[in-house]
């Protein structure tokens, strides 16, 4: 079958490589796609936010699966044009990724269905968002209520900054998104991802990721979109798998389907791992990005039968098998990269650095023989290993052999990871 896939960035490269090596694949195309992913598949302009065209275009091309990336195509209803066409679609419908468009709308489901997530308030006017932050004291945590790039999320330390954080949203800092404030109690533990499939009726589990929001070694600077992420996350054992599905999963999936809008997709679940065991932080409803690009590369089985499954409602019928052994994704960003970046400085050396490794493009362009940087995340370079210092090893050995003076990355991914290992030795 033709298979597209909509994105750009390192997830849904990720995504391509592994759907190129499914037998049931013929042509992939990627709208619009990177310089890496124009390596396996036809990479083309089409605005996923023109549904009239993604629609001409999949009946044009025959179609026969089509991959949603990003949250924005999710959230505006792509999936569910595509479903009253009879075109399959990966990817859950707008009501569905409201879990990820309204943090309000999530809060007050689990609040519903008794998922365990930090106690919260949902406000819309300011001195009444003020009084709740006095009343809970610091620190605190300030979301605007709607998407809005991994930026509308702000931990205040003390009573100042929750309030400038209140008007900064409701001012119109983030605009339509910052409408509501969703206020938060401050969750003390280490985060971890869980992600899963769902047909709307059955769970696939996927596996645990970490990634590492900030830019700076050490987990310092500013938050971006992940600088990089391992997997398996060793901090959840069994044990807390168990409970993450038992607890947050099943419940949200059943809450989905009974309140009217069932889930179909992949729920990656934000997680703090407290005192008291898991809690959800965020749902968002696509893959991760850096996270997907290690859950790939772990994954044994063909990914297509379980997209499919996922949208026709047969996902207990699929099995997924997958290594054991730790995948870990690097990032490389442009200088200056999550503030302003150049663009268009060249990647030299790549075929070298690709020996034993899989290094996925984000913001990258092919320009006759040469790759361009076009990006702020550019490249993902990605390695396995029987552990996780032996994957970093690899995947730092390869960074060094790509010659990029634009660039950047931090030297630390994994870490936590790895001082667990090196105690235990
Ligand atoms: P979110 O976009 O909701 O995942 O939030 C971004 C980041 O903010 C998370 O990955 C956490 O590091 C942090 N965060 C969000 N909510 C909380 C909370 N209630 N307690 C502690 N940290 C939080
Ligand atoms: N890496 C975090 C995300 O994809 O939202």
């Amino acid at each position: 079958m033709n298979i597209l896939v909509i994105g750009a960035g390192g997830r849904e490269h990720a995504l391509v490589w592994k759907i190129s090596q499914s037998p049931l694949a013929d042509r992939i195309f990627a709208a619009p796609g990177n310089g890496g992913m124009a390596e396996l598949a036809q990479c083309i302009t089409l605005d996923s936010a023109d549904h009239d065209a993604v629609v001409d275009f999949c009946c044009n091309n025959d179609i026969g699966l089509v991959v949603i990336g990003p949250e924005l195509p999710l959230v505006a209803g792509l999936a569910d044009r595509l479903g009253n066409e009879n075109i399959t679609a990966f990817g859950p419908s707008a009501a569905a990724a409201r879990l990820e468009g309204s943090k309000g709308f999530t809060k007050d489901l689990c609040a519903r269905h008794n998922i365990p997530t930090a106690a919260y308030g949902r406000f819309d006017n300011s001195a009444a968002a003020k009084a709740f932050v006095r009343q809970k004291g610091c620190p605190i945590v300030i979301k605007a209520d709607g998407l809005a790039a991994g930026k509308g999320v702000i931990i205040a330390e003390t009573t100042a900054q929750a309030e400038q954080a209140i008007d900064d949203i409701l001012g119109g800092q983030f605009g339509a998104a910052g409408a509501e404030v969703v206020i938060e109690e401050f969750l003390k533990g280490e985060e971890a991802s869980f992600f899963a499939l769902c047909d709307g009726d059955h769970i696939l589990p996927l596996m645990t990721a970490q990634d590492h929001k900030q830019v700076g070694d050490g987990d310092v600077g500013p938050n971006t979109g992940g600088m990089g992420a391992y997997s398996p996350a060793p901090v959840m054992t069994e044990d807390m798998v168990e409970r993450t599905m038992d607890e947050i999963i099943l419940p949200t999936m059943r809450a989905m389907k009974a309140e009217g809008h069932p889930f179909r997709g992949v729920f990656f679940a934000g997680l703090m791992i407290t005192e008291k065991g898991p809690e959800l932080i965020e749902y968002n409803v696509r893959f991760g990005d850096p996270e997907c690009q290690v859950l790939m590369m772990r994954l044994k089985s063909d990914i297509v039968p379980a997209l499919i499954a996922c949208a026709e409602g047969n996902l207990d019928q699929i099995n997924l098998d997958w290594h054991d052994m730790t995948a870990l994704t690097v990032v490389m960003a442009a200088r200056g990269y999550p503030g302003s970046y150049e663009k268009g400085s060249v990647i030299g050396n790549l075929d070298q650095a690709e020996q034993g490794v899989c290094i996925f493009h984000a913001g990258t362009k092919k320009n006759n023989d040469q790759i361009l940087a076009t990006g702020g995340r550019v490249l993902n370079v990605t390695a396995t290993g029987p552990t996780v210092r032996e994957a970093q090893d690899k995947a730092y050995a390869a960074v060094d052999l790509i010659d990029w003076p634009g660039g950047f990355c931090r030297r630390d991914i994994g870490w936590r990871a790895v001082e667990r290992e090196d105690a235990a030795s």
